[in-house]
């Protein structure tokens, strides 16, 4: 059977990356959350305070990056690894959300990662979910789909999620954050956050995650 490639695009908390996981399960494809990556760098130039505005500092800091991920048997998930530390968790507290996508829109960041991606998809077989990969990290993916879904829908998802792990935010706070995630992805100068022509257009606002998957996977049984 041909292993193709499965780009996930959209805002944040559209449900992209439950959907990926569980279609990558269903094909037994290898699932990359992008995002994460982006947040294991957020939470490296937080904790070394690296300078968003000093260029040799953020290239500097790269090289001493290395992400990676493992299967977490306990927790049936895969987890982020940054520099051989486990960061899961970490870099999905609020803290790091505040400045993920300032972090993000850095050409060098988005190169060193952009790079690292490509390189995961080579033997193709892989879901990988974020915000440019049907436009920059893989043009060519076999499947591309773009999700939106209602801001209030999204923030009241991602305040779920949040306070699962303990962490409690008014739906105000996280709609903020959101729109201004939204806000800086949508215009940044490298790879910002655009539908690319060929991917299908999904609004999850009122599907289950069961539609979303199903969706995502009629798509891919059409091209395998
Ligand atoms: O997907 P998630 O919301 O965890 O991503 C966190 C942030 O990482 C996004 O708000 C965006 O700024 C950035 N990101 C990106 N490109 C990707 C994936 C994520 O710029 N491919």
């Amino acid at each position: 059977m041909k292993k193709i490639i499965i780009a996930i695009d959209g805002y944040s908390a559209c449900g992209k990356s439950t959907t990926a996981k569980k279609v990558a399960a269903a094909l037994n494809y290898r699932y990359i959350d992008s995002g994460a990556m982006y947040r294991a760098v957020t939470l490296y130039f937080l904790d070394q305070f690296v300078e968003l505005t000093n260029p040799k500092a953020v290239e500097d800091a790269l090289k001493n990056i290395e992400i990676d991920f493992r299967f977490n048997e306990k927790k049936g998930r895969s987890d982020t690894y940054l520099n051989g530390l486990n960061v899961e968790d970490e870099i999905r507290t609020m803290r790091v959300s505040q400045i993920v996508s300032q972090v993000s829109a850095l050409p060098a960041v988005r190169r060193a990662m952009v790079a690292q991606q490509q390189r995961m998809g080579k033997q193709r077989g892989i879901v990988m979910d974020g915000r440019d990969i049907g436009t920059a990290v893989f043009p060519d993916a076999e499947v591309k789909v773009f999700m939106t879904a209602d801001i209030t829908i999204r923030a009241y998802r991602r305040q779920q999620e949040l306070l699962e792990k303990g962490e409690m935010f008014d739906l105000d706070e996280i709609i903020e954050n959101l729109k201004s995630r939204d806000y800086i992805d949508t215009h940044r100068s490298e790879s910002p956050l655009v539908q690319a022509p060929d991917a299908y257009f999904l609004d999850t606002s009122f599907l289950t995650i069961d539609e979303q998957v199903e969706y995502v996977l009629q798509l891919a049984t059409s091209k395998i």
